[in-house]
C-alpha cells in the first residue's frame, strides 16, 4: 500500500492590517465587543486588484521553495476556495498560469466553504494513494473580504483574506509512516440559509436588484452557526481519534478552523485538552475561511510548535454545512 508524505507547506497574507478599531470608523461596533466576542484583534485585506489566485501563487511559492521543487515538478495542482478569480478557468488553472509551469498538470477548484482545506487533503490521499498523483500541490485560498458588506457589523468583523499550501508525495511501504492517519468528512445542506451568499449563482444570477440589496456578500446567522460548529468540530475529533486509535489528549496539536475564539476555546473544554494544545492565530488574521487551517499548521511548524513526528489534527467546519478532521503525522 502507497503512503503519504507531507513535502512542505508555505503561507502568504496580505499585507494590509485592518484593526478594530479601523472597524470602529466603519460600522457601529467597538474594539472591545470584537475581542470579548470573537478574540480578533486584526484580520488582513487584499487590495483592490489582487485576487485569491495571487494570494494562492505566493503561498504555493514558498511552500515549493521550502523544498526546492519547481512549478513542473507539480502533477495535480487543488485549490479550495469559495471566492474564486470567476466562475471559469478554475483558481486553479489560473495559478498553473502564474506560476509559469511548463507541464500539464491536472488543475481544479473544490467548493467547501471553511472545510475546504479538509476536503482538498481528503481528496489528494485519494489521488496519491491510487496512483493517480506522485506530486500534489493542495493550496487554500480565500478573499473573503470582496464578499463582505461593510456595512454589516455582524460580518464585517469576522473575515480576513489569506491562502495556505502543501505539497503531498507518495511513497511506498518502505517509508516510516504514512502522513495521514485518519480521515472523517461530512456535510448538512438543510443548513444552506445559515451561511451564505444568495446571489450571483445560476439560481439568481447578478442583475441591479441583486446588487442593491448587497446579495453578492456573506449572510450568517451566527448564533446558530456558533453552535453546530462547536458540536461537530467535536465530533470529527472524536471520530478521527477513534479510527487513529487514539485519545484527543494524546494529539500533540489541533489546529482548528479559526472563526471565534469562543468556538476554539469551547473545543478544548469538551474534549478535555489543555488549551495550550489548541492552535489560535484567529486574534490577527480572523477568519479565512479555507485557509485558516493550513496557514495555522504552516505557523505551527515554523515557530516550531510542531516538529517531525508530531501528531496533529487539523479539523473544520463551515457553509453548507461542511466539516470534517484529518490526523496526520508530520
Ligand atoms: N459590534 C457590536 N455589536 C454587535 C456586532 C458588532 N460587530 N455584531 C453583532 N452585534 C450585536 C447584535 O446586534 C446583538 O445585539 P442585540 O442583542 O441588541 O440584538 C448582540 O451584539 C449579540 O449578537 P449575537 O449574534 O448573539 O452575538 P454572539 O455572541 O453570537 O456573537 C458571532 C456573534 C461573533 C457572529 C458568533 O455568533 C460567531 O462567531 N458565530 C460563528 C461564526 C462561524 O463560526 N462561522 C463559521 C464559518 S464561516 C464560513 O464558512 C465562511
Amino acid at each position: 500500500m502507497k503512503k503519504v508524505k507531507i513535502l512542505s507547506t508555505g503561507s502568504y497574507v496580505p499585507p494590509k492590517v485592518l484593526t478594530n478599531f479601523d472597524l470602529e470608523k466603519m460600522v457601529d461596533t467597538s474594539n472591545e465587543w470584537i475581542i470579548t466576542r470573537t478574540g480578533i484583534r486584526e484580520r488582513r485585506i487584499a487590495d483592490e486588484n489582487v485576487s485569491t489566485s495571487d494570494l494562492a501563487v505566493e503561498a504555493a511559492k514558498k511552500c515549493l521553495n521550502k523544498v526546492g521543487y519547481k512549478p513542473e515538478d507539480v502533477d495535480t495542482i487543488i485549490v479550495a476556495t469559495i471566492t474564486p478569480d470567476m466562475f471559469f478557468p478554475s483558481t486553479a488553472c489560473v495559478v498553473h498560469k502564474k506560476l509559469g509551469g511548463k507541464n500539464e498538470p491536472a488543475a481544479f477548484d473544490i467548493s467547501a466553504a471553511c472545510s475546504g482545506f479538509i476536503y482538498g487533503l481528503i481528496i489528494a490521499e485519494g489521488l496519491l494513494k491510487t496512483g493517480k498523483s506522485k506530486n500534489l500541490l493542495l493550496i487554500a485560498a480565500d478573499v473573503l473580504s470582496k464578499f463582505t458588506n461593510w456595512q454589516d457589523r455582524n460580518t464585517c468583523v469576522l473575515f480576513g483574506d489569506g491562502a495556505g499550501a502543501m505539497l503531498l508525495t507518495v511513497v511506498e511501504d518502505d517509508e516510516e509512516y504514512d502522513a495521514i492517519l485518519s480521515t472523517y468528512l461530512a456535510a448538512n445542506g438543510n443548513y444552506e440559509e445559515l451561511l451564505y451568499i444568495p446571489a450571483g449563482g445560476s439560481r439568481m444570477p447578478a442583475s441591479k436588484e441583486t446588487v442593491e440589496k448587497k446579495l453578492h456578500t456573506i449572510f450568517m446567522s451566527g448564533r446558530e452557526v456558533f453552535k453546530v460548529a462547536v458540536t461537530k468540530m467535536v465530533e470529527a475529533i472524536f471520530k478521527t481519534c477513534e479510527l487513529a486509535g487514539i485519545q484527543p489528549q494524546q494529539l500533540d496539536l489541533i489546529i482548528p478552523h479559526q472563526a471565534n475564539l469562543r468556538i476554539i476555546n469551547a473545543i478544548g473544554e469538551r474534549l478535555n485538552v489543555d488549551q495550550t494544545k489548541v492552535f489560535v492565530n484567529v486574534d490577527r488574521y480572523g477568519n479565512m475561511s479555507a485557509a485558516t487551517v493550513i496557514v495555522g499548521l504552516d505557523e505551527a511548524i515554523s515557530e516550531g510548535i510542531v516538529k517531525k513526528g508530531s501528531l496533529v489534527e487539523l479539523v473544520a467546519f463551515g457553509g453548507g454545512f461542511t466539516w470534517g478532521g484529518v490526523i496526520i503525522k508530520l
